[in-house]
């Protein structure tokens, strides 16, 4: 999916706007939806998992099947109760993953602590983990291939892309190692030819870091004392560069004055959130596509020899 998309289209005074963005995208997610479905005669799935009540995942999932109806991706969602136990869980995925209606899974993170985060993630059939979070699409990763990327990141490189900023040994300063945002951009940058500065909260001396970055990616998500809230101040920006603020519910960036300073900078709410989403109808998409791309290969091989490879 190509899209001739420029800053135009979705950025005014170098204020990114996210949900502009992510309805372009959409729109042509969904007319490859609808080309497709006519195609295979099936629309994409994806099953999401729930364990147990927390209110934000809850609110998370619900967004999730929402923006798939939209788009004309079928959705299902199991919501477990908070004791179901790891072997339960495993089960449920070994019974999605060897579903051939089913292209996508997502088990919505956290999960209790009764139950190991790492096994779960790994089991889930690496063609269907539309979070990009299992072993085999990390390594997808790390050989430059972005099959199937976690959404944030995804949705941070789509920015920047659209963006049409020649990037090629740009300095980008992330303030974030998590294993969903800071680790995977990364290497989603290095694949763009960035220099890449990684910084967190053991990191000395923030500013003189930030300062020199191109790009800079902040993704702390709280505020930092009550009378001084922000992380990344006018001051610890230099004059020109992209910010891509990731933090939710608030942003980590004193907005309008480091707008002053920035040649974008993405909003909170409405910059990088609606993106997050869209990544992952896309991922849904690839899944689906490759899924019957690889049905139709097998399918005529067995037409030609009787049998299908082993
Ligand atoms: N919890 C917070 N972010 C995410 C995400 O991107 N995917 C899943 N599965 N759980 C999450």
């Amino acid at each position: 999916m190509e899209l001739d998309i420029g800053p135009e289209d979705f950025c005014e005074d170098g204020v990114i706007k996210g949900r502009r963005l992510a309805k372009i995208i959409r729109r042509a997610i969904a007319e490859e939806v609808e080309r497709l479905t006519k195609e295979h005669g099936t629309p994409p799935k994806l099953v999401t998992v729930l364990v147990g009540e927390d209110p934000g995942s809850k609110m998370y999932v619900r967004m999730k099947h929402k923006a798939c109806t939209r788009v004309g991706i079928v959705s299902e969602g199991y919501t477990l109760p908070e004791e179901t136990s790891e072997e339960e869980l495993l089960g449920l995925i070994n019974e999605l993953n060897t579903d051939p209606s089913v292209n996508g899974i997502l088990v919505q993170l956290p999960l209790p602590r009764h139950i190991d985060e790492e096994t779960i993630i790994s089991a889930i059939d690496p063609d269907k983990d539309v979070d990009g979070f299992s072993p085999r699409n990390i390594y997808r990763l790390f050989y430059s291939g972005e099959l199937l990327t976690s959404a944030t990141p995804q949705g941070i490189v789509t920015i920047l892309d659209a963006l049409r900023v020649d990037l090629d040994g740009k300095h980008a300063v992330i303030v974030n190692r998590s294993t969903i945002v800071g680790k995977p951009l990364v290497m989603l940058l290095l694949n763009r030819n960035i220099t890449v500065t990684v910084c967190h909260s053991h990191t000395k001396d923030l500013p003189s870091i930030t300062r020199t970055a191109d790009i800079l990616v902040t993704a702390v998500g709280r505020r930092k004392t009550e009378d001084d809230p922000f992380f990344i101040t006018a001051d610890m920006v230099k004059e020109g560069a992209i910010v891509i603020d990731v933090a939710t519910p608030h942003g980590d960036c004193d907005f309008e004055a480091v707008k002053e300073k920035a040649s974008f900078i993405t909003p909170v709410p409405g910059g990088v959130g609606p993106m997050t989403i869209t990544m992952l109808l896309k991922n849904v998409l690839a899944a689906y596509s490759f899924q019957m791309a690889r049905t139709n290969v097998l399918t005529s091989y067995a037409v030609s020899y009787g049998s299908f490879p082993s």
